[in-house]
């Protein structure tokens, strides 16, 4: 069996800024609300609060230690507390450009779940992901993560190096669920029901 190459030790261990929410000397994006028309449901609520300015919703920094077929990578997130309307900040979401590949999620701080949504059959589901808790995104699904607390959640994604991020199949149906606040708690509805008033 051929072995990953080594990486350089530097690469081996890795320092997380819980502060800042990212990874010391790693790059990272930040992503504005400007950026996400079309991913809430809402655009009305999303108009509005854009209107009162533009703001981080997240960011996510990234290390890639190696690229060999059994590599990991990894990416530190963090999203802001708030809410357009009723639905939560959330990230953009993603299906892996490599189906096959899984994902491990592991809560940092704060309070937040994950969207799971099955690309074959449409199943969606909520997983808890404040602090302290794992969860697992299995092959072939497209997830997104939200902030459902008063401070910022951070988290961590283990995921193959080989999975790549397919961003274009979000971008152009979303997900069929949304997460929105009922009487405080997260709860997920479909899409199609929330849009007729839900
Ligand atoms: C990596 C992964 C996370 C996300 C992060 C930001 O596969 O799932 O590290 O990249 O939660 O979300 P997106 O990538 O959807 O903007
Ligand atoms: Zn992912």
């Amino acid at each position: 069996m051929p072995v990953n190459p080594v990486p350089d030790d530097a690469l081996l261990t890795a320092r997380m800024d819980l502060e800042r929410g990212c990874f010391r000397g790693a790059p990272a994006r930040v992503i504005l609300l400007s950026e996400m028309r079309g991913y809430f449901a809402d655009q009305a609520a999303c108009n509005e609060a854009r209107a009162r300015g533009d703001q981080a919703v997240y960011q996510v920094s990234w290390l890639e230690p190696g690229s060999g077929a059994g590599d990991l990578h990894y990416g530190l997130g963090r999203i802001s507390p708030g809410r357009v309307g009723r639905e939560y900040f959330m990230t953009k979401g993603h299906l892996h450009a490599w189906r096959p590949a899984a994902e491990v999620y592991i809560g940092l701080q704060g309070r937040g779940c994950l969207l799971l949504e099955d690309e074959t059959t449409g199943q969606g589901r909520i997983l808890p992901l404040d602090h302290g808790c794992m969860a697992y995104v299995p092959a072939g699904t497209a997830h997104r993560t939200m902030n459902t607390g008063e401070e910022p959640l951070l988290y961590l994604g283990v995921y193959p190096a080989a999975a790549g991020h397919d961003y274009g199949a979000i971008a152009t149906r979303n997900f069929l669920h949304v997460v929105v606040e009922r009487g405080g708690e997260p709860v997920m509805i479909e899409r199609a029901a929330f849009l007729k008033g839900a």
